[in-house]
């Protein structure tokens, strides 16, 4: 791979959880880092989904201990850790050992994919504004109504929100009506504020896609270990979005 392509070496060790980027380039100075079984340089850069990249002989992605579980939160569940009303949290739906808290939030009516981890390095890259990922929602607006093609337009610039106004997103209205909305920031119930603003409350809010994480057959309430797949294309998404 020419040297001016992929991902720098220790942005995406960082991003994994190896330490700040100061304790990877470390890392690689000392040689303790090899690309596919060669001792890797300071500076190089690698494309995670498929360059082998390894600490200590131990392939990135793979520190132990570490668990990634993508659950289908249902309506109602509270994605908290703890809920001082004693809601049921996305917390009772997954194994309670290790423990592991949710990678942002969707509030307690809205359904859908959500990431959880007891990676906290991972969890702040993903969260962190900077880095956000698109998040696809697939929306039902109250009583059926429909956007018009001026609503479309004013969502998909950005509508000013009391928070600020918000970057420009992809929005498509379906046959059915249903309003599919892509965003990469994570303020608080902010496809809801957005529609509220042109005028239309949402009636259902499903996330149906985290960066490159899909899942359509994940029943609501069930959850699964993210692949090291899934993992390796997550991080590329997130040093992608650090770029915009
Ligand atoms: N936007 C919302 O309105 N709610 C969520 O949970 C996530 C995004």
């Amino acid at each position: 791979m020419p040297s001016d392509e992929g991902e720098r070496l220790q942005k995406v060790l960082a991003a994994l959880g190896w330490g700040s980027r100061r304790v990877c380039e470390d890392l690689i100075a000392e040689g303790r880092v090899t690309v596919n079984g060669e001792v890797a340089e300071l500076g190089r850069r690698v494309d995670t989904t498929v360059d082998d990249v390894a600490v200590d002989g131990v392939p990135i992605g793979a520190r132990p201990g570490l668990v990634y579980y993508l659950l289908n939160k249902p309506r109602g569940v509270i994605s908290t850790a703890h809920d001082p009303q004693g809601r049921p949290t996305v917390i009772d739906l997954v194994p309670g050992e290790p423990r592991v808290f949710p990678v942002g939030r969707l509030d307690g009516e809205t359904e859908g994919l959500i990431l959880l981890t007891n990676d906290g390095d991972l969890a702040h890259f993903l969260t962190h504004p900077s880095m956000g990922v698109d998040k696809e929602y697939v929306a039902l607006l109250r009583g059926g109504s429909r956007l018009s093609e001026g609503e479309l337009r004013r969502l998909r610039q950005g509508v000013d929100l009391d928070d600020g106004p918000t970057a420009p997103a992809k929005v498509g209205q379906r046959s059915d009506g249903t309003v599919v909305i892509t965003i990469h920031e994570g303020r608080n119930r902010q496809v809801r504020r957005m529609f509220e603003a042109v005028g239309h409350d949402v009636e259902r809010l499903v996330r149906v896609r985290i960066g490159p994480i899909v899942d359509g057959r994940l029943r609501p309430g069930a959850w699964r270990e993210l692949s090291l797949d899934e993992r390796r294309e997550l991080i590329r998404a997130m040093a992608e979005a650090g770029r915009r």
